[in-house]
């Protein structure tokens, strides 16, 4: 066993669910690149091993993968409560989230209920999970990735808006218990960004037109989340369209809605 790997159980690591993908990957990798100890979370065992490879091959930081479902929120409780008596997990990053499109009349529930407990009961059970020896040492950070289309719901992804602005309530309600404690607590909210997510998702129609929406990288999305956890910032919304997008929601709903209604292609079934 390397020195690097013999020393981790003593390191601060950085737990991060979603881990082996897009903005969790690329995370990850940011991550490990300061030379962290990563906990990556995810179902795959191939692709936690690929990641595991790909950081050994950075020759800087060390992970462990843990293969998890967090839609599954009493496995989450008792594996993530494990990692967190015996690792030393000063940040956490619940990323792990799956997408749902079309209009809520339509969508079967056998695809809303597993989008539910990924990204609410997985979020929260996780962050349950590590929160008590956070506050024993009083030092750590939360970082749960959202959504900007949580902020401002978007017409045919209801229950996926609706599991975000759910994520960002739970964030803001922690924030202020855990300050106490000297815990952070910071949501970061992506725009489109440039990864597997839309293959992966359900729909219960096929969107009427793909629109042309500006894509951000998976990097700039680790870069915000980084900077969320190290300089314990409150919330960032991703991309100057995403700033744009949630300030126009927020300070002027009904002009929102107006557009929002005119320029989203209405679904073809209904
Ligand atoms: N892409 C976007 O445009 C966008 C925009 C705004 C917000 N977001 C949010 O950003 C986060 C990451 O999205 P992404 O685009 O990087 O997605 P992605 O490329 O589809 O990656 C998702 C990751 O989560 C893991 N995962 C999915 N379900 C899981 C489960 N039940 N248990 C454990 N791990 C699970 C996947 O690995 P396994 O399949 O092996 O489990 C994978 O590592 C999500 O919360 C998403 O809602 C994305």
């Amino acid at each position: 066993m390397s020195d690097r790997h013999k020393t981790k159980s003593r390191q601060s690591s950085v737990l991060i669910t979603g881990a082996t993908e897009g903005i969790g990957r690329a995370t990850a990798l940011r991550f490990a690149a300061l030379g962290r100890h990563v906990i990556a979370v995810a179902r795959s065992t191939q692709r936690l091993q690929d990641l595991q490879s790909d950081i050994d091959a950075l020759g800087s930081g060390t992970c462990d993968g843990i293969t998890l479902d967090v839609s599954d929120a009493a496995a989450c409780l008792q594996t993530i409560g494990e990692a967190a008596g015996r690792w030393n997990i000063t940040t956490a990053v619940m990323n792990a989230g799956i997408g749902q499109y079309g209009p809520f009349a339509r969508s079967a529930w056998s695809d809303i209920e597993p989008l539910l407990r990924t990204n609410i009961d997985g979020a929260m059970a996780c962050t349950g999970a590590v929160l008590p020896q956070m506050m024993e040492r009083r030092d750590g950070s939360i970082v749960l990735v959202a959504s900007i289309i949580g902020k401002r719901a978007l017409p045919y992804n209801a229950a996926y808006c609706a599991s975000k602005a759910a994520v960002i309530g739970f964030a803001d309600a922690l924030r202020l218990e855990a300050r106490a404690h000297g815990i952070h607590v910071g949501v970061v909210n992506p725009a489109r960004t440039d990864t597997r997510f839309f293959e992966r998702m359900t729909y219960s129609t096929p969107q009427s037109q793909r629109r042309h929406v500006p894509t951000a990288s998976p990097d700039r999305v680790a870069d915000a989340i980084l900077r969320c956890s190290t300089q314990r910032k409150r919330e960032i919304n991703v991309s100057p369209g995403g700033k744009l997008y949630t300030f126009f929601g927020v300070h002027f709903p009904r002009l929102s809605d107006h557009l929002l209604y005119h320029s989203v292609p209405k679904s073809t079934e209904t």
